[in-house]
């Protein structure tokens, strides 16, 4: 399905971006997995070569714009190009009460789940624009479409992020570029396990809000990013796909 293709993925060393750095591989890809923290990029690019598939790390930070550069030049220097991105890459909070939020926590959301999105996008559609066109995929979350129990600054972050998906296949889709968001369901990861563990009622009450009954694994939304970055899925752009187990359809 990505046989050839040079993808980027942020957020790679765990949780969604380590299981799509292993699914996007799987169907072919050469990735290059971009975070802040060596040790788990390191192991995940030395499993991944080990198997046989091509893949490198870049440490950056998606708030620094010098960092996203450096990011997508390594990713067209090794790989030829960059044909497809998954912005993955967020920060959850769970501040409370609207009116107690205090400025840092609103910067420090927003900072890195729209202006890291905003980054990428900007020096990805540049790198595809060279390369004659390309797919990228944005993470957002159900709290792009609906409040949910997150934070208000994290539900404004992920509506913003999927604003920024429609202004960019709004802008390139001519051009050969497609851009699609997830709105990813609640999922077993580091983020949200932290929140769970506080409280052993946490997770039946949010499983219980899907259709399904349960919460996400991350290969189930790595998955949907892999087709979506695929060009089995070329007809879809501007689009946010609900990878949520029906949460938001009831
Ligand atoms: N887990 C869920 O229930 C859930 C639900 C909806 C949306 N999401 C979204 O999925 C994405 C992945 O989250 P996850 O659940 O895998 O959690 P996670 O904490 O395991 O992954 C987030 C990754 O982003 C990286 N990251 C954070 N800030 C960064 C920065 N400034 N620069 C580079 N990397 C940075 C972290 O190091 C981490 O590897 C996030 O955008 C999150 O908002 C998750």
């Amino acid at each position: 399905m990505l046989g050839g293709k040079s993808v980027l993925i942020t957020g790679a060393g765990t949780g969604i971006g380590a299981a799509a750095a292993r699914v996007f591989c799987r169907e072919g890809a050469a990735v290059t997995l971009v975070a802040r923290r060596e040790k788990e990029l390191a192991g995940l690019t030395a499993e991944l070569t080990g198997a046989g598939h091509r893949a490198q790390y870049v440490l950056a930070d998606v708030r620094q714009r010098a960092d996203v550069a450096r990011a997508v030049a390594a990713a067209t220097e090794a790989f030829g190009g960059l044909d497809a991105a998954f912005n993955n890459a967020g920060l959850a909070a769970m501040p409370g009460p609207m009116h107690l939020v205090d400025d840092e926590t609103y910067d420090s959301v927003m900072d890195t789940n729209v202006r890291g999105v905003w980054h990428c996008l900007q020096y990805e559609i540049a790198a595809m624009l060279e390369g004659g066109g390309g797919a990228i995929v944005n993470n957002s979350s159900t709290a792009g479409l609906v409040a949910t129990v997150a934070g208000s600054p994290y539900i404004a972050a992920k509506h913003a992020v999927i604003g920024l998906t429609k202004a960019a296949a709004n802008e390139y889709g001519s051009r050969g570029i497609r851009v699609n968001a997830i709105a990813t369901g609640a999922t077993r990861t580091g983020m949200l396990g932290e929140y769970l563990d506080q409280d052993p009622g946490r997770e039946p009450a949010m499983a219980g809000k899907a259709m399904v009954g349960r919460l996400a694994a991350p290969h189930e939304i790595a998955e949907a990013a892999a087709w979506l970055c695929s060009d089995r899925s070329s007809y879809i752009t501007g689009a946010t796909v609900p990878v949520d187990g029906g949460r938001t359809a009831r």
